[in-house]
């Protein structure tokens, strides 16, 4: 990491005595470090500490004196490769993700185009507290990154959730940030996720139960590696990814026309997108009345995004989904073979925790030449990055 250019900026709570550790590990491992500190901070611990370790002056103030005022305040925003908020208070959190910017930090983080990291720490009643866990929501989806508070002895003597990580997996994290961030530079990846819906009338359609999370937890992995991402997505209603080229369809012929006017210039193409397999015959102009004991409608087949890009695939690598409920590997074999993947990530949604509508999924790489990969159950983030590792095991 060295020369890496660290902004830890200090808010008042109980742990600020590990921020002191973890500009020590910073300076270590020869990144250049500033600190700033809110007023609060500055209660538990001295600036002059961290100006000793971190070896540079220490930002305490916006106006502070014998300064020049002009752009002192955004001096620490504009300097940074990244900007960490070790801990961070709830009174923070809540400024950040409401866009106050009242103090050297706040103003600091506000002002930044660099990535920044939240370590949030505080006593388990204020982190379980609604608004603090709704802001907290609000930063992540605006693409600030976290490391979750544990479980432990919390400053008050109870033993419960809120303990800031240790100084010692802030760095880890730090390490691996910067390991990641340039990983893919230079790769194109297109996405497709979600469902799509395919309509019978002006208000019906049919759909699946896809939510998107796994297509866009792969988005969201590849932008933080570098990558540039174009994610073609069906109505879904979790939050967007940053940074990513995001283009919204509702049928599978929409995914169709997306996908193959981004085609071209991408290096890769991961299908995760529940695509409907039939569609209505026809679709009736005006909403259909509740007149007859059955209705019946006819379907057709739709059309099949990934079978038509396999088609032309060229030099790309395309990697397939499969949900499977039997003969899981023997249907994904030959869907392989029949779309032209490289592989393909098959989940089951008969287990628990697993395909659609979970924060989790347990997946098995098949791949072409027979050869099968069983990982445990994941969160999505962590499936994401297997799906990476096996399609650039050269960057990893
Ligand atoms: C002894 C003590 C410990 C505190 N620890 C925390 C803490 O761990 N997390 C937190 O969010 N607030 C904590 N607070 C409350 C904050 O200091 C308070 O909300 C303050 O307004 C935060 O200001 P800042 O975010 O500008 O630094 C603590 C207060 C005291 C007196």
């Amino acid at each position: 990491m060295t020369n890496k250019k660290v902004v830890v900026c200090v808010s008042g709570g109980i742990a600020v005595y590990k921020a002191c550790e973890l500009v020590r590990l910073l300076k270590k491992a020869n990144c250049e470090v500033k600190v700033a500190m809110t007023k609060n901070a500055m209660e538990f611990v001295n600036p002059t500490t961290f100006e000793v370790l971190s070896q540079n002056e220490v930002f305490t103030s916006v106006f502070p004196e014998n300064k020049r005022k002009d752009t002192y305040h955004i001096e620490l925003a504009r300097w940074a490769d990244l900007v960490l908020i070790v801990p961070a208070t709830a009174n923070i959190i809540g400024k950040i993700a409401n866009g106050i910017a009242d103090d050297i930090v706040t103003t600091t983080l506000t002002g930044t185009k660099s990535p920044v990291i939240f370590a949030p720490a505080m006593n388990d009643f204020m982190f379980e507290n609604s608004a603090v866990q709704q802001n907290i929501q609000k930063l992540k989806s605006f693409g600030y990154l976290m490391i979750p508070p544990g479980f432990g002895e919390l400053a008050c003597g109870i033993y419960s959730i809120g303990r800031l990580a240790e100084p010692e997996i802030i760095f880890a994290e730090v390490e691996k940030f910067f390991k990641n961030q340039n990983l893919l530079l230079g790769k194109k990846i297109l996405i497709t996720a979600g469902p799509t819906r395919e309509f019978i009338d002006p208000v019906r359609f049919i759909s699946n139960p896809s939510t998107g999370k796994m297509g866009f937890a792969i988005a969201e992995q590849s932008q933080k590696m570098g990558a540039e991402v174009t994610l073609v997505s069906g109505k879904v209603s979790i939050p967007f990814p940053n940074g990513v080229k995001l283009i919204s369809v509702t049928t599978a012929e929409e995914m169709l026309k997306a996908t193959s006017e981004n085609y071209e210039k991408q290096d890769v193409v991961i299908f995760t997108a529940a695509v409907g397999d039939y569609k209505p015959k026809t679709i009736s102009t005006e909403k259909i009345k509740k007149s007859e004991e059955n209705l019946t409608i006819e379907l057709v087949k739709n059309v099949d995004v990934a079978y038509e890009l396999g088609k032309i695939k060229k030099g790309k690598i395309h990697v397939g989904f499969a949900v499977e409920t039997e003969n899981e590997i023997a249907n994904s074999q030959e869907k392989l073979k029949r779309k032209n993947f490289d592989f393909i990530v098959c989940n089951n949604p008969k287990i628990e925790g697993s395909a659609f509508s979970t924060p989790t999924n347990k997946v098995t790489f098949v791949f072409g030449n027979g050869k099968t990969e069983e990982l445990p159950l994941l969160p999505k983030e962590q499936v994401a990055l297997a799906i990476l590792e096996k399609i650039f095991p050269e960057k990893f």
